[in-house]
């Protein structure tokens, strides 16, 4: 090989104070370097600024038209009413590089329906769900150069955010709403990725209450958990696991999954009032039966966690989290699903089934994925 030096000048392009882009002119031609000093198989499920968020507010009565913006900041009235009474709603969803580079998002639709639920029963404006669909898309694709390459195994977070911006000192709901989407790179939500994690049951602590909204997608939810995951984090575990609040006897869900397990060929996951319908959970349900497996959704009491072969956690973060063992905090009980240390064989089935679709290395019968 031979190599040879040219003459080149280069221009630079300049973002949020930081070198964004490099193009350099050899022999007339222009060479693009995009400026990232990320290490893209080593991310964690935590923030990094990309360039634009997108941005739509809701005023007299109206939504406006979508905004970019490159501010990583909002102002508010100091009596929004998603400060003072939780008017707050997200959602979560990524976009996957596949290894022919095309971006695919997954299941923005369901996200979408699902942030119109968390509305209504917040009281809300609700945000249009092909607008939705729209102000998604340009997050992603404004956001491209942040969308982490097929090998590393990460991908983009998608945060939705609608909140009541305008003022009001009674309980009541707002007049001006805000919806926000940020995307940031990601690797695995609980340490370790495909790793089986431990999780705990502590009943001094309920995540929501039976009637309350366990079922929508909103902050105080998380606030909620916050205490009990803090505990369970020091004691060495990933995640509490949450029973139903009332009685104390059934499963609910983990803070940030949904839960799942599976005997004789069966997947099962509880049913509940009081737990966040999973799209993540949905998807496998609906694998699970393409795989031949027997599907059960319904309440799950915890005197039968011993009979189940495996368990795991499933969620847009967590994509599927094989648990290891349950340690029951307040009986001193111990359920072991994982003796090696290993995932067991159905939760690798799923994943890789579920991984594949939402990478474009599979088909994807249901049209799950929205390509860019
Ligand atoms: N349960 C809770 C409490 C969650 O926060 C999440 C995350 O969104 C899930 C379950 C999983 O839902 P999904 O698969 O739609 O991300
Ligand atoms: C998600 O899986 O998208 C979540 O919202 C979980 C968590 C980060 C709150």
């Amino acid at each position: 090989m031979q190599r040879e030096q040219v003459p080149a000048t280069f221009f630079l392009t300049v973002l949020n104070g930081k070198i964004h882009e490099k193009t350099y002119l050899c022999n007339n031609h222009p060479i693009l370097f995009v400026m990232n000093d990320i290490n893209w198989s080593d991310l964690s499920f935590g923030y990094i600024p990309t360039d634009y968020n997108v941005r739509c507010y809701f005023r007299n009565g109206a939504w406006g038209e979508l905004e970019i913006s490159t501010s990583e900041n909002i102002t508010m009235h100091m009596a929004a009413t998603c400060l003072h009474y939780g008017q707050e709603s997200f959602e979560g969803l990524k976009a996957f590089r596949g290894p022919d580079d095309k971006i695919r998002i997954f299941r923005l639709d369901e996200n979408a329906k699902r942030m119109q639920d968390s509305a209504a029963a917040i009281m809300m404006q609700q945000f249009p769900t092909d607008r939705f669909a729209e102000a998604v898309v340009k997050a992603v694709e404004l956001n491209k150069r942040f969308v982490p390459p097929f090998e590393s195994g990460a991908s983009l977070y998608i945060r939705p955010l609608l909140i009541g911006t305008g003022p009001k000192v009674g309980v009541s709901p707002s007049d001006e709403y805000l919806f926000i989407i940020f995307v940031t790179p990601v690797g695995p939500y609980f340490k370790g990725g495909f790793k089986p994690a431990k999780m705990v049951i502590m009943r001094e602590f309920d995540r929501a209450a039976p009637q309350g909204t366990g079922n929508i997608k909103v902050g105080g939810n998380y606030a909620a958990s916050l205490y009990s995951g803090d505990i369970a984090h020091k004691k060495g575990y990933a995640s509490v696991l949450y029973l139903d609040s009332k009685e104390k006897k059934y499963i609910d869900e983990c803070g940030a999954a949904n839960f799942f397990m599976i005997k004789n060929n069966t997947y099962v996951t509880p049913d509940s009032k009081s737990v966040l319908p999973s799209i993540t959970n949905k998807s496998l349900i609906q694998i699970a039966k393409d795989m031949g497996m027997k599907v059960e959704r319904r309440p799950v009491l915890l005197d039968e966690l011993e009979s189940f072969e495996e368990v795991g956690a499933c969620g847009t973060a967590a994509v599927i989290t094989p648990i290891g063992c349950v340690d029951d905090a307040d009986t001193g009980k111990s359920y072991v699903f994982s003796k090696d240390g290993e995932p067991g064989p159905t939760c690798l089935k799923l994943y890789n089934a579920l991984r594949a679709i939402q990478y474009g290395e599979a088909p994807d019968p249901y049209g799950w994925t929205t390509v860019l």
